[in-house]
């Protein structure tokens, strides 16, 4: 556990950087400091390692001040990953990721055992292993830098915006990796980040900052954009936080349409029928395996020769479908408002489709899951 209790920073020339921090990060658990820039989240993030010291109050380490430590055995069990990964450009992927086991006197063995491991863990090939920093890309980069901070396999983990200098599709996929690293490691893992969005999917509990160095609300993040506590977090939030909060609620509680979905091979007489009678305007037409195809709209039909199969029609794309299983409503929304029917695709593990749900009946699932 990592305590805050009053921790400030005043700097000589009378910026106030920190101000009255209390806050309590949770042993195993990743929390998230976010807010916009110039707030304090660098200056309170460094003072858990002590590259900064407070002016007042102080930092407590399982109940014990950091001042009371020494700062180079300090640093040595605690991970840092910054922005641009920091790391050194003249050593190898290998020996950056080997610095503190070999300044921890492992021998030049176990250490780059250790590394080979590392970057399995991060997803980096071993034939990366002699290269220089310069001969990687930034997500790989920020990747050794991931690795390097876990090296000496540390309780702690400060993460300094580590993703913000890459695209966001690198980006995305170095957020699913620290996911999967922490359900695998469960580190005290402290992330700094100005991205809601980050903020949100990565962290366990979520402190936001606000200018002068103050502690604006400390929630998870469930709690955070359901209830904002004033004006400036909501502006922070985001003013789309009711759609951001849906990805909380899993889709696997919508219930589906099934009356619309029709085989490859059915004519379009009768599908034309089975959509009246169901009220629905548009057929879903899947193959054999129920793989998605497209949307035929019931004037379609009403204009195809009855004994044309559906397969032979000019179908509207399906656009993305939602994993039923494990996607969340907002996901669904989203694969709703993109399709041209108006309606999202639902469908298993395989991608077979299970069902339709239409963007009424998402309305009324969300008035019920929000309420
Ligand atoms: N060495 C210093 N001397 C004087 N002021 C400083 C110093 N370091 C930081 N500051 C000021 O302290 C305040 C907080 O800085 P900090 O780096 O903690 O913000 P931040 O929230 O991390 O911002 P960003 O999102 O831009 O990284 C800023 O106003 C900054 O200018
Ligand atoms: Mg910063």
């Amino acid at each position: 556990m990592i305590t805050f209790e009053g921790a400030a920073k005043l700097y000589p020339d009378g910026t106030v950087a920190v101000d009255g921090l209390d806050l309590t990060v949770e042993t195993g658990r990743t929390t998230v400091f976010v807010g916009p820039s110039g707030s304090g989240k660098t200056t309170s993030l460094r003072m858990i390692n002590r590259m900064v010291e407070p002016t007042g109050g102080a930092v407590l380490i399982d109940g014990e001040d950091v001042r009371r430590r020494d700062p180079a055995v300090l640093r040595r069990s605690i991970g840092y990953v910054i922005q641009q990964a920091g790391l050194f450009p003249h050593r190898t992927v290998r020996d950056n990721i080997a610095t503190v086991p070999l300044l921890l006197g492992w021998g030049r063995a176990r250490a780059r055992a250790r590394a080979a491991e590392l970057m399995e863990l991060v997803g980096l090939e071993p034939a990366q292993a002699r290269r220089y920093p310069h001969q990687l890309s930034g997500g790989q980069q920020q990747r050794v830098g991931v690795a390097r901070a876990l090296a000496a396999d540390p309780p702690i983990l400060l993460m300094d915006e580590p993703f913000s200098a890459v695209d966001p599709v690198v980006r995305a996929s170095l957020q699913d990796e620290l996911l999967r690293l922490q359900r695998e490691l469960h580190k005290t893992v402290v992330f700094v980040t100005h991205d809601i969005d980050e903020a949100v999917r990565l962290g366990d509990r979520i402190a936001v900052f606000r200018p002068g160095g103050r502690l604006a609300q400390y929630d998870t993040p469930e709690r955070l954009l359901a209830d904002p506590r004033d004006a400036f977090v909501e502006s922070f939030v985001g003013y789309d936080r009711g759609v951001r909060r849906l990805s909380f609620f899993p889709a696997r509680d919508l219930s589906l349409r099934g009356e619309a979905v029709f085989g490859a091979g059915t004519g379009a007489g009768g599908a034309l029928a089975a959509v009246r009678e169901s009220g629905e305007p548009w057929a879903l037409v899947v193959s054999a395996d129920r793989q998605p195809l497209g949307w035929a709209s019931a004037e379609q039909l009403g204009r195809a020769p009855a004994d044309t199969a559906l397969g032979e029609l000019d179908l509207a794309p399906y656009g993305h479908t939602f994993d039923v299983g494990t996607d969340s409503l907002r996901a669904a929304l989203d694969a709703a408002v993109l399709s041209p029917a108006g309606r999202a695709v639902g469908v298993d593990a395989e991608g077979r489709v299970l069902g339709v749900v239409s963007q009424d009946d998402l309305g009324t699932a969300l008035w019920s899951v929000t309420e």
